[in-house]
């Protein structure tokens, strides 16, 4: 896609890079096509694993580890964001997620609540210290936009997203209502983009992740939106053009959210139908 300059002048942190799969990946390389300078941001052990001083390379970006559960990491990134970037910022991307239950596939009916606990400080609630730490540290310009990722299993039940499933619930209620509080006093725009399965190392870590992923293909007319489709969607949130848009849930998923079953389905369920089946 060409560049139209549709982020010039703007200022951001962009959260969640972790390698050129991820979402926040593409969105750097996009918000850095359209103008934008930014910071990017990950855990002390995401960095470890380099690839994003690659990304800051090609961005001409800096790189600020910060654990989003640690609310004076958060201070001091948001302290060392505005002194490089000299100034107050305009868009920041949450595109961040972890749950250790997943990660153990523990099942849903036997989930370790600690972990639990954690799924929900990282998926969520950071969304919750960013905003309350940006907004005491008035950090986001008039007219911002924050923009955090999220997946269709918060509002139905995907049977293996096991406890991120009640994480995107929170967040997607976070972007509400924080949306209303810092809208009414900063005018800034928070919002979730719900997204299609998409072969990063959080979505390929949901076991089945292979069905989930095809089985919205199949059922979507557009097919499942990749993480470059994601973030030319999260460029036109941090741009001007989407100014009134706010305390959303918008769905990015090819159409997959409005539908019931679809040809290509029936025509696959019909190949492996059993014709003696009487119930
Ligand atoms: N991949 C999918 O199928 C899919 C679909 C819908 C929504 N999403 C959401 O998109 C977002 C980005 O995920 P992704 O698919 O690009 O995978 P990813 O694994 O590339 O990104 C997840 C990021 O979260 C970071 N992270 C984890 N714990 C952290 C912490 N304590 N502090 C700071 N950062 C931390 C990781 O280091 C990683 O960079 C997540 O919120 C995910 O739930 C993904």
């Amino acid at each position: 896609m060409n560049s139209h300059q549709l982020l010039k002048g703007k200022k951001g942190i962009i959260f969640g890079a972790l390698d050129e799969n991820s979402i926040a990946w593409q969105v750097a390389l996009k918000a850095h096509e359209q103008g934008a300078q930014f910071v990017l941001s990950n855990a002390p052990v995401a960095l470890r694993k380099k690839d994003i001083f690659q990304l800051a390379e090609l961005t001409n970006s800096q790189v600020i580890s910060a654990d989003v559960t640690q609310v004076s990491e958060l201070e001091d990134l948001f302290a060392e964001t505005m002194r490089l970037l000299d100034g107050k910022l305009d868009f920041i991307l949450h595109s961040v997620g972890m749950s250790p239950n997943v990660r153990k596939s523990i099942p849903y009916e036997d989930l370790n609540y600690d972990y639990m606990m954690k799924t929900l400080d990282v998926s969520a609630i950071s969304l919750h210290k960013m905003l309350s730490v940006a907004k005491r540290m008035d950090v986001i310009n008039d007219w911002g936009s924050v923009v955090a990722l999220t997946y269709i299993a918060s509002q139905r039940t995907f049977s293996s997203y096991s406890d991120m499933a009640q994480a995107k619930a929170v967040l997607e209620s976070i972007v509400r209502q924080f949306g209303y509080h810092y809208g009414r006093s900063n005018n800034v725009r928070i919002n979730s983009i719900s997204q299609s399965p998409t072969k990063t190392t959080a979505g390929t870590g949901v076991s089945g992740f292979n069905s989930f992923y095809y089985y919205a293909h199949d059922m979507s007319p557009l097919g499942n939106a990749d993480a470059m489709a994601c973030a030319d969607y999260c460029i036109t949130l941090f741009s001007d053009y989407t100014r009134m848009v706010t305390m959303q849930n918008l769905y990015h998923d090819g159409g997959f959210s409005s539908m019931g079953i679809s040809n290509k389905l029936i025509e696959q369920y019909e190949q492996c139908f059993d014709p003696t089946r009487e119930d």
